[in-house]
């Protein structure tokens, strides 16, 4: 709780409860260079792993699942990694009278797509998105065998050239290159490399069922090859070493956490996140079907990103831990059609995909909860 004294000279200075000042505790050049948010994440940890001392759940220190960022994780996981999805691209969908969706990847899809307008700029957004990653990588353990990290991406590392990060570099340990170079007027934003089908590595023969979202029936069978367009303006601009440190540093509660995240413009403070952190990964990748708000997820590095996404909010709920098990908003999308707050109680069911839970056990990823994982 090191953390919070700090903040008490601050808010005696009368600095606002924005929190804002909050980054004036670390050099300018420590944000930029990611060493700040290497050590909240450092913090984050050991306050997670603290409370299993003692914990009765079932969740402990040894058999706690340890998620990390794709570059640490060798080269045998990645493809062993690569390798489990592209089985769940092998297994049977699991939902009835529908013809696009033909795998179990696809089936996530459809949960995606179906409950888009509920979990988006909502009271839902992080722990819909945190027990659907979690779902997924439980599909790839129990269903194909992976026993390695699941990974995340963090997307500041690669602000310099995606091109070349080693998760789009197109190498046998990447997740695939980016997509053939089209002409300027095919890409999908300024700034884009790509635009056409992926040219190598894994993924390269990944047929995408369904989709896009502005199509008659968006879950109508519609094959075609998976595109990219990766763009590093954007992840320099809205996802760098310094958007993500500075989320979590200024953002107070949960509700301009949230809304910084995903740079809600209906809170003045988020206004100059701009796409922020969540939009700005997204169109890092951008492309067909990853630049889809509705079926972002049948882009294989759409787990990675949301991993990051989560990472986020694990690093933020346990800088602040026993404030920060709340929710905040309505439960429709920018609160479009208006609608009720949603609270920890409401229910989430995923079937048949996942199970069905309430939001409240989806708080603590090393709590009495399906979870047991951390961030390193
Ligand atoms: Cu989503
Ligand atoms: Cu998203």
């Amino acid at each position: 709780m090191g953390f919070l004294k700090k903040l008490v000279p601050f808010a005696l200075l009368g600095a606002s409860l924005q929190g804002v000042a909050l980054g004036a505790d670390y050099p300018q050049e420590d944000v930029d260079s990611g060493k700040v948010l290497q050590q909240l994440g450092k913090t984050a940890l050991d306050t997670a792993l603290a409370r299993l001392e003692g914990s009765t759940s079932g969740c402990t220190k040894e058999n706690v699942r340890v998620r990390k960022e794709w570059r640490n994780i060798p080269g045998p996981e990645r493809t062993a990694y690569a390798n489990a999805v592209q089985c769940l691209m092998e297994k049977p969908n699991v939902y009835e009278n529908v013809t696009g969706p033909r795998t179990m990847f696809d089936s996530f899809g459809v949960l995606h797509y179906k409950l888009t307008p509920y979990v988006h700029n909502s009271a839902y957004f992080l722990l819909f998105h945190r027990i659907y990653v979690w779902t997924f990588e439980e599909k790839l353990r129990t269903l194909c065998g992976y026993t390695g990290p699941m990974p995340y991406w963090e997307w500041g590392l690669d602000a310099g050239s995606v091109e070349n990060s080693p998760i789009f570099d197109g190498s046998e340990t990447s997740l695939g290159s980016n997509g053939e170079k089209v002409n300027g007027s095919n890409t999908f934003f300024p700034g884009g490399t790509g635009g056409g089908c992926v040219t190598k590595g894994p993924f390269v023969n990944y047929t995408v069922n369904f989709g896009p979202n502005t199509a008659a029936d968006p879950l109508a069978y519609n094959p075609r090859c998976l595109k990219r367009d990766l763009n590093t303006p954007i992840c320099s601009q809205w996802a760098s070493l310094r958007n993500t440190t500075e989320t979590i540093l200024e953002s107070p509660d949960i509700a301009l956490f949230q809304a910084n995240l995903q740079g809600d413009f209906r809170w003045p403070e988020a206004r100059k996140f701009g796409f922020a952190v969540h939009g700005g990964g997204h169109f890092a990748i951008a492309g067909d079907p990853g630049g889809d708000f509705y079926f972002s997820p049948l882009e294989p590095v759409f787990y990675l990103h949301h991993g990051q996404i989560d990472r986020m909010y694990f690093i933020w709920q346990n800088l602040d831990w026993a404030n920060r098990q709340t929710m905040a908003g309505t439960i429709t999308m920018m609160n479009m059609p208006a609608s009720r707050n949603g609270t920890l109680d409401d229910a989430l069911d995923i079937s048949p995909v996942g199970g069905n839970y309430t939001f409240r056990q989806l708080l603590d990823t090393v709590g009495d909860s399906p979870f047991c994982f951390v961030y390193e």
